[in-house]
């Protein structure tokens, strides 16, 4: 690694993970790497442990009873696919929002197009935000669930979750939330807010390696499994077993990277979550002043402090957002993402459809001297767009 990169580009992945994460994590891969819950001897029952441990610890991030009700996916992409599918039958309603992702979206268009659901998308207002009386409206008597955004990828606003479940629960109706850009950042609570399922991927302020993800499901949610196959248990039986977390887990799971997840959730365990998102938005706060103060440069949905992530989105009047991202690549080192961040309806919202946005978003490893290097390269180039 460029060790003058300046990395803001922390939604799509953050990076770097935490200092001797990975050595720790091939070094107990090393002493433990077998097939977790599928032996009898020492080291499988050691591995299956390990295992058991970090399903505990996100049980309690998440504010839900019953630990073997943390699935294991290989990120949030599916595991919003098996709850989706998992949970709706023909027939039935799905209300979700117009600030999701195609992860979101796709499995929704998908289910609608084969003939299985309907679905309706709830608009944001100008600054970023979901009334949760319009979920209300939106909800009818064929509704099975709400799934919804926790934070914006494109925008960063967080989006009322405990009123939202209110609702939920005063409808009947289960509450899905999409946590891939809040898990690890900011509180989810599953019991006090109603939710009924958390898609969360491991890579982002999880601060685990890709390719780690999971579900946690309520204790009284039901979802149908949609893969089935070998779980180390009822061998002999022909159909797939019905407890968890087998029943959505099928084959082997991904033990270097589970183990890779718990030394990002043992670095903010020990840091705090509230210290680390405090940190995060004193570096947000800095660096959108300094571009709103920038004349042919336009922040979205970032006037928010509250209920707000550290991440922005930007455009440079009259410059193409992946022009931009690359001169900030190739003249000053500065890693960003541009275009649609795979949400698109976000940005027919703000009006930047289809050229997308440049996105700057901030991780725990990022520094005042980051930002400072990046006001510094984006006034630069807005200088020179003004001549
Ligand atoms: C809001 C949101 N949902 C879902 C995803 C998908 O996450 P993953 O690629 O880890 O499945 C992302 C990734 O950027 C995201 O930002």
């Amino acid at each position: 690694m460029n060790p003058d990169i300046v990395y803001l580009d922390n939604a799509a992945t953050t990076f770097p993970k935490p200092d001797g994460a990975l050595d720790r994590m091939i070094e107990l891969y090393k002493k433990t790497g077998v097939s977790p819950g599928r032996g009898s001897y020492d080291l499988a029952v050691e591995a299956e442990d390990i295992v058991y441990d970090v399903r505990s610890r996100l049980a309690k991030l998440f504010n839900t009873p019953d630990p073997t009700r943390i699935v294991f996916t290989s990120n949030a992409t599916d595991s919003i696919n098996i709850v989706l599918q998992g949970m709706v039958s023909r027939g039935d309603h799905v209300v979700s929002t117009r600030l999701e992702h195609n992860s979101v979206l796709r499995p929704l268009y998908h289910l609608h197009k084969k003939g299985i659901i309907d679905y309706d998308l709830v608009g944001f207002n100008a600054k970023g935000f979901i009334d949760p009386d319009d979920i209300q409206r939106a909800i009818g008597n064929k509704t099975r669930l709400v799934i919804i955004n926790h934070v914006s990828n494109v925008i960063g606003t967080i989006q009322p979750i405990k009123e939202i479940g209110e609702i939920c629960a005063k409808m009947g109706v289960s509450l899905v939330i999409d946590a891939a850009q809040s898990a690890g950042i900011i509180p989810i609570n599953m019991e006090e807010w109603n939710i009924s399922a958390v898609a969360f991927t491991g890579h982002k302020s999880l601060l685990g390696p890709t390719g780690t993800g999971g579900l946690a499901v309520s204790p009284d949610l039901i979802i149908e499994p949609t893969r089935f196959g070998g779980t180390g248990v009822d061998s002999e039986s022909p159909v797939h077993n019905e407890t968890y977390p087998h029943r959505l887990e099928a084959g082997t799971i991904n033990l270097i990277g589970i183990i890779g997840l718990s030394e990002g959730l043992k670095y903010i365990e020990q840091r705090d979550m509230e210290a680390i998102h405090k940190q995060e938005m004193g570096l947000f706060v800095k660096l959108r002043d300094g571009l709103s103060n920038l004349e042919t440069v336009e922040c979205y949905c970032a006037a928010n402090y509250e209920n707000h992530a550290a991440l922005v989105s930007v455009n440079i009047k009259g410059m193409d957002p992946g022009d931009a991202g690359s001169i900030l690549d190739a003249d000053y080192d500065i890693a960003v993402r541009t275009g649609l961040h795979c949400a698109p309806l976000v940005h027919e919202g703000i009006g930047t459809f289809p050229r997308g946005t440049v996105r700057f978003s901030l991780g725990p490893f990022n520094t005042d001297e980051h930002i400072d290097k990046a006001i510094e390269a984006m006034t630069a180039i807005d200088r020179y767009n003004r001549r």
